[in-house]
């Protein structure tokens, strides 16, 4: 079995790995968009003997701080262990990041040889659990009103997302441009918003904050109930996101609208700084 590059035609036949790595259906229209040639260097996959694309590993950069890397190998694969070592190691080889940029992989929590291999890789030095919540739409979704966002809003979608994780103006500017931002207004301001990613059959919400002074006010359900609406109007089944397991208020708020957690597919995140 030989790692080889992952090239735009590999990409296509790929489909069904990115989705079982994914655990949603993933677009492939999409996942060609993200094909990027300059990266795909560091982008490998591995066949098994009967031919069939089971494993990959690839990267993507986020900004100049950190990059999200996916590693997958199917656990009906033979020697797991050595294929993960084999995958990296020509990763590693290919790729070179600035000082203290940060890599990160999310691993499943349950998935021992990988979660193994990344810590004999060094990838022990921080680690976090991300918990997956699943709301299944059940098509009696009703009729709502949509706060339309537009590129003026971009300060103020930074500074409400920014009580999640720090956003900068052009990155919400560009955010909103894609259309990706969703939000709930209070007296012309937006109080709460998310930023969205659709799949085949699901909507991802990637971001999701209510501004600190407005909490326990109702926006953050007006503005899930209108994701709701909207996923249900593309004909999605279902609505999902992952969390940190530290985040109290978020996941009583989550389980509130009817989301469940997927146990299976808790994650760790492994990050590494070069
Ligand atoms: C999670 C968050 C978005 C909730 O926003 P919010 O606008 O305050 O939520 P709502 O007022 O719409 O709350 C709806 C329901 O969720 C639950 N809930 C919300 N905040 C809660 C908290 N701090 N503790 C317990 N339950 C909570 C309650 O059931 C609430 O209904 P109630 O007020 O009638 O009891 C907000 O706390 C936040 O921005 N947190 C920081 C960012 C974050 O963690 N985002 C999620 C990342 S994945």
């Amino acid at each position: 079995m030989k790692v080889q590059p992952i090239t735009l035609d590999i990409i296509r036949e790929m489909r069904h790995v990115l989705s079982e790595s994914a655990g949603y259906a993933v677009s492939l229209e999409d996942e060609i968009e993200y094909f990027d040639p300059n990266a795909a260097k560091s982008w490998y996959f591995l066949r098994e003997p009967d031919g069939q694309i089971q494993s990959f590993i690839r990267s993507f950069t986020q900004n100049a701080e950190w990059s999200l890397a996916e590693i997958y190998v199917s656990p009906h694969s033979q020697n797991r262990r050595h294929i993960t070592s084999s995958l990296l190691d020509n990763f590693k080889s290919a790729i070179s990041f600035p000082i203290g940029h940060r890599l990160r992989f999310d691993i499943s929590s349950y998935d021992l040889e990988l979660n193994e291999v990344l810590a004999e890789e060094g990838f022990s030095e921080k680690r976090q659990t991300f918990l997956f919540f699943e709301r299944k739409l059940d098509g009696s979704i009703q009729q709502l009103n949509y706060d339309t966002i537009s590129a003026a809003d971009s300060k103020n979608i930074s500074e409400v997302l920014s009580h999640l994780h720090p956003v900068l103006e052009d990155e919400a500017q560009k955010w909103i441009l894609s259309k990706t931002i969703r939000g709930v207004r209070c007296e012309g301001k937006i109080v709460a918003a998310a930023q969205i990613y659709e799949s085949d059959d699901a909507l991802e919400v990637n971001r999701f904050a209510t501004h600190e002074h407005f909490l326990r006010r109702g926006f953050a359900k007006k503005l899930m109930e209108q994701i709701f609406h909207e996923s249900s109007g593309l004909q999605k089944t279902k609505v999902y996101l992952k969390v940190e397991d530290t985040r109290l208020p978020a996941i009583s708020f989550y389980k509130s609208l009817g989301f469940r957690e997927i146990q299976d597919k808790r994650q760790t995140w492994h990050s590494r700084w070069y």
